[in-house]
């Protein structure tokens, strides 16, 4: 039986004070929950803080990226001695908004951003590697754009990014891994992926990790679903046997909210 994950991805919210409020009150709310594993991912500037808010509880913390070097020239750059200093057990790779992936209205905008984030399916895979090695748990992000979800590449773009990410892993270190689905049409537009689909295309990953370990190690690996889970569809998500939780943006940046979506998982392990 796989525990699920509810995971929340603060992104560039929250002060130090605000990060504060939040991760108290969701602490407050359910600290104590013992049939999912819960975590926070707010920005690196607030792990500390956040930190303080959840110990003693049964919430656990996460960062947004990683570094692949130990140390050295790179300014503005977290590693993972770093993050595990700072109390990080998790560490999100490969999100869409790192990878320069929005989706775009605006496609220099994206091409900028991809200039600036600059993740690629190899940097990914380094990172995983890099996290792997400090006994931080990577959440390896995937998904397909609208464009190519319209042109029928979901399966196919899907394929390409987890074989990248897995390249050079051994199955005891895949093991390890926790991935989240992220259709980078669905994050923050509020439009969720049917939950039958986002079931189906779990199973090709599942899949695709069973091609890389074996049957029984894909079926201990919890595979998430993200974008625009929210408290009146998860649990309708929660029920679809492949999805193990959900890494969640906009929804977690609430208690009440962030709760429910909490309650509802631990709820699904009946
Ligand atoms: P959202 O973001 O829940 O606001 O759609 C999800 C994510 O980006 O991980």
């Amino acid at each position: 039986m796989r525990i699920p994950i509810m995971a929340g991805n603060w992104k560039m919210n929250c002060d130090n004070e605000e990060a504060w409020q939040l991760a108290a009150a969701i602490a407050d709310q359910v600290g104590d929950v013992q049939n999912c594993e819960m975590i926070l991912c707010p920005p690196a500037t607030a792990l500390t803080t956040v930190l303080a808010a959840i110990e003693d509880t049964n919430i656990g913390l996460g960062a947004q990226n990683i570094f692949w070097e130990e140390s050295g020239a790179y300014t503005g750059e977290l590693s993972g001695p770093m993050l595990v200093s700072c109390g990080c057990e998790y560490v999100i790779i490969g999100h869409s908004e790192r990878r320069g992936r929005f989706g775009a209205p605006d496609e220099d905008f994206t091409a900028e951003l991809q200039k600036v984030f600059g993740d690629t399916d190899a940097s990914v895979n380094r990172k995983i590697k890099a996290a792997l090695s400090y006994e931080l748990t990577p959440i390896v992000c995937v998904g397909e754009l609208l464009s190519e979800r319209q042109a029928g590449q979901t399966d196919e773009v899907v394929t390409s990014q987890v074989h990248a990410a897995l390249d050079g892993l051994a199955a005891d270190q895949i093991d390890l891994l926790v991935f989240a689905y992220e259709p980078v049409w669905a994050i923050g537009t509020g439009e969720v992926c049917d939950a039958g689909e986002a079931n189906r295309v779990l199973g090709l990953i599942r899949s695709l990790l069973a091609e890389a370990t074996s049957d029984s190690v894909a079926q201990e690996i919890r595979i998430l679903y993200g974008g625009s889970v929210k408290p009146d569809n998860i649990v309708g998500l929660m029920q679809q046997p492949e999805i193990d939780g959900g890494l969640v943006g906009g929804a977690a940046l609430q208690a009440d909210s962030f709760g429910e979506l909490i309650s509802a998982a631990a709820a699904s392990m009946g």
